[in-house]
């Protein structure tokens, strides 16, 4: 088909409107625009390129999806070494590392200092703004080439917004953030592999697979700290640097100032480590690099990492201690996962006496045994693990780990199904099935019942007064008080809680709270999204779960097959019953809704919501969730530490509301 002018002009113009959004989202972390608004540009911008192929480019937004697998990377060859940094572990190294470039310089210096961020160094090329090519740091000189893969990331633009020079080399980080870090193992779990540790080898992991269709599906981010080559532009300090990197709509590193001395110093890295599990990326310390950019030639590099950089690393999230025993633990859905028992040991202020050792190949891969002395490993949320063995200290009186052949609960022969590492407990009402399963029903991401968890469960369930879900909303304070080691004020404690559970219970969280295999948190968003109850949801095909994004052949069989289930049918009728069955109010119903036609924008962290919970409740009462201030604005609600969208609402006379004004006008709503 030939192609019109108009439609040519449209492309343009959409490119150019779709970057500067990315630059709005990404670098200025304020977006203008809704998602659904952003979403709508980009597809009038991917259907325009399907009518008139011709219309396609490379550098298109559009392109972001993925090419052709490839059977090897290439070589990447850096034009400029790509160094290390040498790293401090305490106050008197970084004081050791001032006096060394003070010592050299003989005059006052500025440092720029900034977080170090925890995933894989790259370099991007880019040639009269647009991408060319990019690779790994590899041995510093010699990486490999990775483009492919770079190009799916969103936040690195295929061309440069403005002011770029003839050609630039930038330099960067990428990373995986911790929630989708979460997500990705979870993921892993539900299908029966291997999690990755961190976020940094999960970046690692996800950035070097040789189908960037993969690539595309893990949302990295890319964070720029430094330039390699260029031709065309100079500039004469790393903060100039940084400000020309966001112009040309490049993220950089997101945490970073000036800092005079030491004490300066001192205080960031202090006021940093206090926030680093709150940040959404792992770091491991600070970058303190001298300012200007001609001190820092002048202090030169020794043969692995510049004289004018310290990498000051926070306390590590690992620890040394002794396995002392290995116990097995019966989940969910029946597989056995052995556990240790560890001397406690304090890691980043909480005190661990357990970890986990996911499945017997890893134990094997890791040759662990009892009485090693070994390295543990705790980050932000993930469960702590044992990392691996010191060998060194081995003394010959360490014990193979032994697994068992029958449930260490029930007594069923453990059966490996295939294609598994895992073993399974195949006995449906083997107890220890049961109890992680209602432990999991009342967690806090489910139907959140406080204090009752693993506490409780496994009491309730051995006197006899739950057998099932259902159960624990016919407890009555007489059943309660006949347990042992309840009293009158915890059992009524409980009560409440069930009772305000039931109150406050939201779809998603209920589909969550069934345990259904392979629908994790986030799958359960997208049910909830797309049906109205339980009940529609049990009447779902398998076909029509299949259309639905993100759910694949497995997940679709599984929560047919959980539905078809008798006893999952009686639950829920039981449910029904007990008033446990939110259901979403349909279109008419938003008539009514006390918040219809009201416009929140939330800023910072709330405590008792996260965003998405915050949203949803929102939109529940019929309210509309934006991501930035406008007159249209109605409520901000703002939580710690709130961004710049404060100041707009106040200069823009919007009402701000903070999270108690908030729990009050949904609660009252
Ligand atoms: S500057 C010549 N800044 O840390 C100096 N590096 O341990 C080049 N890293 O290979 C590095 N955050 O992958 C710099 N803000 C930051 C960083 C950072 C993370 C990584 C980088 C480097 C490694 C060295």
């Amino acid at each position: 088909m030939s192609c019109p002018k108009w439609a040519k002009q449209r492309v343009e113009e959409l490119r150019k409107i779709i970057e500067y959004h990315n630059y709005r989202y990404y670098v200025l972390d304020d977006p203008e625009i809704s998602d659904a608004e952003y979403d709508r540009l980009f597809s009038e911008l991917k259907q325009l390129e399907i009518i008139y192929p011709q219309l396609q480019d490379p550098t298109s937004p559009t392109q972001k999806i993925g090419g052709h697998p490839l059977s090897s990377f290439k070589e990447f060859r850096h034009n400029l070494p790509m160094y290390s940094l040498d790293n401090g572990f305490s106050f008197a190294e970084l004081k050791d590392f001032l006096a060394r470039v003070y010592k050299q310089l003989k005059q006052k210096v500025e440092f720029w200092v900034e977080v170090k961020l925890d995933g894989l160094a790259v370099e991007l090329v880019y040639e009269k703004g647009k991408f060319v090519s990019g690779g790994t740091r590899g041995d510093g000189i010699v990486g490999e080439d990775v483009s492919e893969n770079l190009k799916t990331i969103r936040n690195i633009p295929l061309r440069l917004l403005e002011k770029f020079p003839e050609y630039i080399e930038i330099r960067g980080e990428v990373v995986l953030l911790k929630k989708d870090f979460y997500k990705l193992n979870e993921q892993k779990i539900a299908a029966g592999e291997k999690p990755f540790a961190n976020p940094r080898n999960a970046a690692a992991g996800s950035l070097r697979q040789l189908d960037p269709k993969i690539t595309a599906q893990r949302d990295l981010r890319f964070y720029a700290y430094g330039l390699g080559q260029v031709r065309g532009i100079s500039f004469s300090t790393q903060e100039e640097i940084y400000n020309h990197l966001k112009q040309m709509g490049i993220s950089v590193v997101p945490e970073a100032r000036k800092c005079f001395n030491s004490e300066e110093i001192e205080a960031y890295f202090q006021h940093i480590q206090a926030k680093r599990e709150q940040l959404p990326y792992e770091i491991d310390g600070l970058v303190i690099k001298v300012n200007d950019l001609a001190l820092q030639e002048e202090l030169g590099y020794t043969a692995r990492s510049p004289r004018y950089a310290l990498a000051l690393k926070f306390p590590a999230h690992q620890a040394e201690t002794v396995l002392k025993d290995v116990i097995f633990q019966v989940g969910r859905t029946g597989v056995v996962t052995p556990v240790a028992i560890l001397d406690p040991v304090e890691i980043a202020g909480a005190r661990i006496s357990r970890a986990t050792l996911h499945n017997e190949s890893e134990i094997r891969a890791k040759d662990l045994r009892i009485n090693d002395h070994v390295l543990v490993q705790r980050a932000g949320d993930v469960i702590p693990e044992v990392v691996r063995p010191i060998l060194e200290k081995r003394t010959g009186k360490e014990k193979p780990i032994r697994f068992p052949a029958q449930c260490p609960v029930c007594g069923s022969k453990l059966e490996r199904l295939s294609g598994e590492v895992a073993i399974r407990c195949l006995n449906m009402s083997c107890p220890a099935r049961l109890e992680a399963n209602l432990i999991h029903f009342v967690s806090k991401k489910g139907v959140n019942i406080e204090g009752l968890g693993r506490k409780w469960i496994p009491v309730l369930i051995k006197s006899g007064l739950i057998k099932g879900a259902g159960d624990i909303f016919y407890l009555k304070k007489q059943d309660l008080l006949s347990l042992p080691r309840m009293g009158e004020k915890s059992a009524q404690n409980l009560l409440q809680a069930i009772n305000r559970a039931k109150q406050n219970i939201t779809l998603d969280r209920l589909i969550f709270a069934l345990g259904i295999r392979h629908v994790g948190e986030q799958t359960a968003k997208i049910l909830a999204k797309h049906y109205a109850s339980l009940d529609e949801l049990s009447k779902a095909s398998e076909e029509e779960l299949r259309q639905l994004k993100d759910i694949g052949p497995e997940v679709a069989r599984s929560i047919v097959s959980f539905f078809t289930l008798p006893a999952n049918q009686e639950l829920l009728k039981q449910f029904k019953k007990i008033g446990l069955f939110p259901v979403k109010p349909k279109d008419f119903l938003k008539q009514t809704l006390p918040l219809k036609n009201k416009t929140f924008v939330l800023t910072g962290s709330l405590k008792s919501f996260t965003r998405d919970e915050a949203k949803t409740r929102i939109e529940e009462l019929g309210g509309k969730v934006s991501n930035s201030v406008s007159s249209k604005t109605d409520f901000l609600v703002v939580g710690e530490n709130p961004g710049s969208k404060l100041e707009k609402a106040k200069r823009l006379g919007v009402k701000i509301i903070n999270e108690e004004d908030f729990l009050t006008l949904i609660s009252n709503s």
